[in-house]
């Protein structure tokens, strides 16, 4: 990953040469500060090649230029769009867009002299998202086949300006970083036990960190959690983390973040076909978002309470796994027959759920899990599924969601699906049948909100089909998305910090 810095204009004397343009509303492209100098330098020779390679400065273009004169190596220009539609989102994307052309370089240089310092920030933000990689299991990569960037250098008019804005996104990118870190690794090292592990990191940030084990949650009568994790030889864990960071008049009513970390889901004895199973490696994602996230409020010292709580099984067939006709307990005291094995994500935050508001009477509880195979049906992977029973907090996430191009996506909650969930010797059963798979899911969940002793804002975001991309992105490299992230940090950013 590279350094990021931010430097006073100057032509450099090596490494390439970066030059975001703007889209113009003349025929040419607009050439201002070092974009100019370098021009001139070359005898014009920049912007003729870049004419007659057909770069308009679009939105998303980058064409490359070798040894075009004045003594510069390379160049890279970069589309930024039309002036006035410039924002940081473009800035981001025209970050992320430059990565891939800079793969064999060492260090470059972007001439972001002419655009504001918070611009500069967020193509620093952008080139970092894009750059980050997860190679900590290849041993024989080719030296030649490696990233090379090591030092990224954005000139700008005023670094300390620059530096300031970029502060926060780089704490946001390391928690996003954690999350990619936590839902790549292999579910054979990533089980229960390791991930909460991981979790302890979060204490360098001054999080409070708690893991519980079987023993406290057999204790608290965890049934629904604890059976889902009956099959597997790896123990459960419950972690539970706070960030203390609202100042006095503000302190007590924490935002609760809350996540389904199955470290790997086989179905259990409704077990999956074997083609993709792999994939449920990435069961963990909502957790792995919950954690990031703490790590990125803590990493900015957001002006917030928060608490951050994950619930870590790995979902096994054996011959101690719970079985499809089981009943189980949940802490909330409703019982629950478990028909499917494989629904068993809903089962695990049936339990968190209720113990977050028992414990902590949040403000507001938002829950993250890639709950349901029918999400992506219903969404594709453009936008996960946000169920709320709450108006106000659904128009708060999908306007954070706006803001960070997360898209999200409402979708309905009702007395007639909750009906689908009827059981004939239980409180309910698991499953509500195919027919608005994703719909049922979300009101199984709604059973273990609380709102007997008042209000309780709620929202669940399905992500399964937004946890993991097979194709890479502005400012996503293919694999883990880290999806949330961003957009529960401007969701407690824009409420509460204001
Ligand atoms: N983890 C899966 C959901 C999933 C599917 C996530 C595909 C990512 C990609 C979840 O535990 C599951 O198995 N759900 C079942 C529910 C069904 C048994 C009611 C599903 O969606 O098929
Ligand atoms: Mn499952
Ligand atoms: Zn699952």
């Amino acid at each position: 990953m590279p350094d990021i810095a931010f430097a006073k204009p100057a032509m450099p004397r090596s490494g390439t040469l970066v030059l975001p343009l703007h889209e113009a509303d003349t025929p040419n492209i607009p050439w201002t500060g070092l974009a100019a100098e370098a021009d001139a330098a070359a005898g014009g020779a920049l912007s003729r090649a870049l004419e007659a390679a057909g770069f308009k400065g679009r939105k998303g273009q980058a064409t490359t230029l070798w040894s075009p004169g004045g003594g510069i190596a390379k160049v890279v220009a970069i589309g930024l769009g039309k002036a006035g539609d410039l924002t940081p989102q473009v800035a981001e994307a025209a970050g992320g867009a430059m990565v891939p052309a800079l793969a064999k370089d060492r260090e470059a240089t972007v001439a972001a002299d002419a655009l504001p310092p918070a611009i500069a920030a967020s193509l620093a933000m952008g080139a970092l998202l894009r750059a980050w990689r997860f190679d900590r299991y290849r041993t024989k990569e080719k030296e030649e086949d490696k990233p090379k960037l090591e030092r990224l250098a954005f000139a700008t008019s005023d670094t300390t300006a620059a530096k300031q804005a970029f502060a926060p996104l780089r704490a946001v990118a390391d928690g996003v970083f954690l999350t990619r870190e936590l839902v790549s690794e292999p579910p054979n090292i990533l089980h229960p036990v390791e991930f909460a592990d991981r979790c302890k990191a979060l204490e360098k940030l001054g999080v409070e960190v708690e893991i519980l084990g079987p023993k406290d949650m057999k204790r608290l009568g965890f049934g629904a959690l604890l059976g889902v994790s009956m099959g597997s030889a790896v123990e459960p864990r419950m972690v539970v983390m706070q960030w203390k960071g609202a100042p006095k008049a503000r302190r007590g009513k924490p935002f609760a973040f809350i996540g389904k970390g199955v470290t790997f889901d086989t179905g259990g004895i409704s077990i999956k076909p074997a083609g993709g199973m792999e994939d449920m490696k990435w069961d963990m994602a909502g957790a792995g978002t919950v954690v990031g996230l703490m790590a990125a409020l803590a990493g900015r010292k957001a002006k917030a309470d928060v608490v951050g709580i994950v619930g870590l099984v790995e979902n096994m067939p054996s011959g101690t796994a719970q079985r499809p006709g089981d009943v189980v307990k949940s802490y909330s005291g409703q019982t629950i027959e478990v028909i499917n094995t494989d629904a068993e994500g809903r089962l695990v935050l049936a339990d968190l759920l209720w113990y977050c508001q028992e414990r902590f009477a949040p403000r507001c509880m938002i829950d993250l899990a890639t709950l349901t195979g029918a999400i992506i049906v219903a969404l594709g992977h453009e936008h996960a599924g946000l169920f709320a029973n709450d108006d106000d907090l659904a128009q708060r996430i999908l306007a954070a969601a706006k803001v960070t191009g997360e898209g999200a996506w409402r979708m309905p909650l009702g007395e007639a699906y909750d009906k689908a969930l009827r059981s004939e010797i239980a409180d309910m059963k698991n499953v509500g049948g195919r027919p608005g798979g994703a719909v049922t899911a979300a009101q199984f969940i709604q059973r273990f909100v609380n709102t007997k002793d008042g209000p309780m804002p709620w929202a669940h975001l399905d992500i399964a089909g937004t946890a993991w991309t097979s194709k890479d992105h502005p400012t996503i490299p293919k694999g883990a998305t880290a999806y949330g992230v961003r957009l529960l940090d401007r969701l407690v950013a824009d409420w509460d910090e204001v």
